[in-house]
């Protein structure tokens, strides 16, 4: 009570000071603002004003307020009932804001001969509904994101992210993520304390991750027969380098450019400026359809350099349309499923499917699981390789093969935006040494004619020399110089199209004699190794008279596998299950195999002829990612 009374006795002193030179300064009055509570006040329309002077004059005889537009009258007999008195002393409750009241109100308490004066500047805020704000969209993986919750000038916010606890945020509403992941995702709901109102105001923020991603696809426009091919790049800042196409059959592919066409093929999209990478293709034939892969190379900024980074890949499957009738002609599975591996060295096994993958892993043949993961480490045992998922590749190496990878493996496929079973292929892995067999069986028969064929592990790798030994120990000494019509003792030549320095040791043997059933030993010194490497190879009579070919142990089994592999593919697909054929490819590109190849190619084109039906061009119809 002192306290005030000594606030009063100095309010009083001055304002007798100032009632003296009141008429002389006007601008002295600011100096009573001092008095007037608050001194700025933010109410919003509909709301009520609180105001007072901030000292009471202890034998007040009347309290006048001015309002902003100069109306003036005393508390005690108000012109309407907007306005009241609030508490004791000088104060008055205005109801029911409107904007006009926007302004200095005015109180003066007078008494005792003395006066008191103050003002409260008043500012009223619309009230306006808060329009649904846009979605917020971040980007994924990113670190320290400052995320902006609102544009008021809020004093504070509370915010609740799904599935986390609730903030409160002083002042401006803004919260740093450590890492943008998908789990922020959702509907985020924000309270916000506004000035000029007592409820807090709720906002509902939708936030979403996106990931840089392609989105791709093609647009058959059959008024103009064009086909449009299209691999757009979405919520990146990075830049397009280049775009190319490629048939995935086709050894070549087309550079596409904004603005340059060949007349047949031209830049499809809104330009790289705007991350659009496309290909149109006037009067597509029926080469065009089928499987299509596009490569977007990306540069962007890193610190104040400009840099390359590594170029976005998809697949996209065209469908074979009535105009562009029948499903394309895939010549590219000329490859045996048999992988050949030294011992101690990298293993890669690898499959491919037609479109984008998701996921892949690896069935290795004592049953455990292999899911191949990016190379990080020197000591990592295993890891992926390949072009990318993106790109339908999967691969896994091994750092060391052992015996125990032999067998058969199988690659499992997960493609990307189609649920089911997932595609499947086969890959037989033998671990040999650095010359292995390709067959280490293989029937005779007397007069016939056989191939007796080694090759080197882990791809073609030139040989020094290549010799053979037969059951009756004759040694032969043999390059692809020894032809059918230099025949060494007129039997033995060295098999056409191969050659020693593709790591091939081949040896043809015509007229079939006793003496040539038995072990037959290949040895060779295979380049940059230190010793001779050979193989054995059994060759036993056949029952059957002359057969027309001989059937490897593997390429039977090979052969009856990937039989067994399409007709359940067969079987799937007339169930809707499955949409693509299987594709093999290697890394390490093994021995071909004379026998296998027309086998395998025998049955492909068996199943090729399956999916070429109209049916099969709509299970591929057209997608968008
Ligand atoms: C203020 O505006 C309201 C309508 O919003 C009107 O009815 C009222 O007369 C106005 N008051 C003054 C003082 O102009
Ligand atoms: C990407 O293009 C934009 C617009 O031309 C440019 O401002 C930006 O610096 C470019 N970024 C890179 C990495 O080239
Ligand atoms: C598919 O290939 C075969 C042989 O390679 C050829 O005879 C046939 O005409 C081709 N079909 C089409 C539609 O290109
Ligand atoms: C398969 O490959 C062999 C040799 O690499 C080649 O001669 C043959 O033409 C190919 N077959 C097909 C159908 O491409
Ligand atoms: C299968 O082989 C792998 C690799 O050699 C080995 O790590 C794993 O323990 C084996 N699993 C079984 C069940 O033998
Ligand atoms: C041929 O080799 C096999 C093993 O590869 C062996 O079991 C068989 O006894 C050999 N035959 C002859 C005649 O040496």
């Amino acid at each position: 009570m002192a306290f005030i009374d000594h606030i009063v006795l100095n309010g009083l002193l001055v304002i007798s000071a100032v009632t003296a030179i009141q008429l002389k300064f006007d601008d002295a009055l600011t100096a009573q603002r001092g008095l007037g509570w608050p001194h700025s006040l933010q109410v919003t329309v509909g709301h009520e004003a609180l105001m007072k002077l901030a000292i009471n004059l202890e034998n007040q005889e009347s309290c006048e307020v001015v309002t902003p537009t100069g109306v003036m009258f005393n508390i005690a007999s108000p012109p309407n009932d907007r306005f009241e008195l609030w508490e004791g002393g000088c104060s008055l409750k205005v109801k029911k804001i409107e904007p006009n009241d926007t302004g200095r109100w005015r109180l003066t308490a007078k008494g005792d001969n003395t006066k008191i004066m103050g003002w409260t500047a008043l500012h009223v805020r619309e009230d306006t509904p808060t329009p649904s704000p846009p979605t917020i969209t971040l980007p994924d993986g990113e670190n320290e994101v400052k995320v902006d919750l609102s544009t008021e000038d809020n004093s504070y916010c509370l915010v609740a992210k799904p599935f986390s606890d609730s903030a409160l945020v002083p002042g401006h509403c803004t919260v740093t993520l450590d890492r943008t992941t998908r789990a922020v995702q959702g509907k985020w709901d924000v309270l916000l304390g506004v000035p000029g109102k007592v409820s807090e105001v709720p906002l509902k923020r939708q936030v979403v991750v996106e990931a840089e991603r392609l989105d791709f696809g093609y647009i058959h426009e059959s008024s103009t027969n064009k086909l449009h091919l299209y691999c757009n790049i979405l919520h990146s800042e990075k830049n397009i380098t280049f775009c190319r196409f490629q048939r995935t059959s086709l050894p070549y592919g087309f550079n596409v450019v904004d603005g340059l066409s060949d007349g047949s093929h031209s830049y499809y999209g809104k330009g790289f400026l705007r991350r659009e990478c496309g290909i149109t293709i006037e009067k597509p034939s029926l080469d065009d359809s089928g499987t299509w892969r596009c490569t977007v190379g990306l540069k962007m900024w890193v610190g104040n350099q400009v840099r390359e980074q590594p170029p976005m890949q998809a697949l996209i499957s065209v469908a074979a349309s009535s105009r562009i009738s029948r499903f394309y002609n895939d010549s590219a599975d000329n490859k045996s499923n048999t992988v050949f591996v030294q011992e101690n060295r990298m293993l890669t096994v690898s499959c491919r499917a037609d479109a984008s993958l998701k996921y892949c892993w690896f069935q290795h043949p004592n049953g455990s699981q292999f899911t191949p993961v990016q190379l990080v480490n020197e000591e990592q045992p295993f890891w992926y390789t390949g072009e990318g998922l993106a790109a339908g590749q999967c691969g896994i190496t091994f750092r060391h093969v052992t015996h125990q990878e032999s067998g058969l493996w199988r690659c499992h496929m997960g493609r990307k935006g189609q649920f089911g079973v997932e595609v499947t292929e086969d890959i037989q892995v033998r671990v040999t040494g650095a010359l292995a067999a390709n067959k280490k069986e293989v029937a005779a028969s007397k007069g016939g004619t056989l191939t007796l064929y080694c090759h080197t592990a882990n791809g073609n790798r030139p040989l020094d020399y290549c010799r053979f030994l037969s059951p009756s120990f004759v040694g032969i000494n043999i390059d692809s110089s020894v032809t059918k019509e230099n025949a060494i003792l007129d039997r033995f030549f060295f098999t056409p199209g191969r050659s020693i320095d593709a790591g091939d040791c081949s040896l043809t043997i015509v007229n079939i004699q006793e003496d040539d059933i038995g072990n037959w030993t290949c040895a060779a010194v295979v380049n940059d190794e230190a010793t001779e490497s050979s193989d054995t190879i059994r060759v036993y009579l056949s029952t059957k008279p002359a057969p027309r070919y001989q059937a490897g142990v593997i390429g039977a089994s090979v052969g009856a596998a990937v039989l067994i592999l399409i007709l359940v593919g067969f079987v799937l697909y007339k169930r809707g299950f499955i949409m693509l054929p299987l594709r093999r490819d290697q890394n390490n590109p093994p021995p071909s195999d004379a026998f296998s190849l027309q086998r395998m190619s025998t049955v492909t084109s068996t199943s090729r002829s399956s999916q070429s039906s109209s049916e099969f061009g709509q299970d591929l119809g057209p997608k968008r990612a």
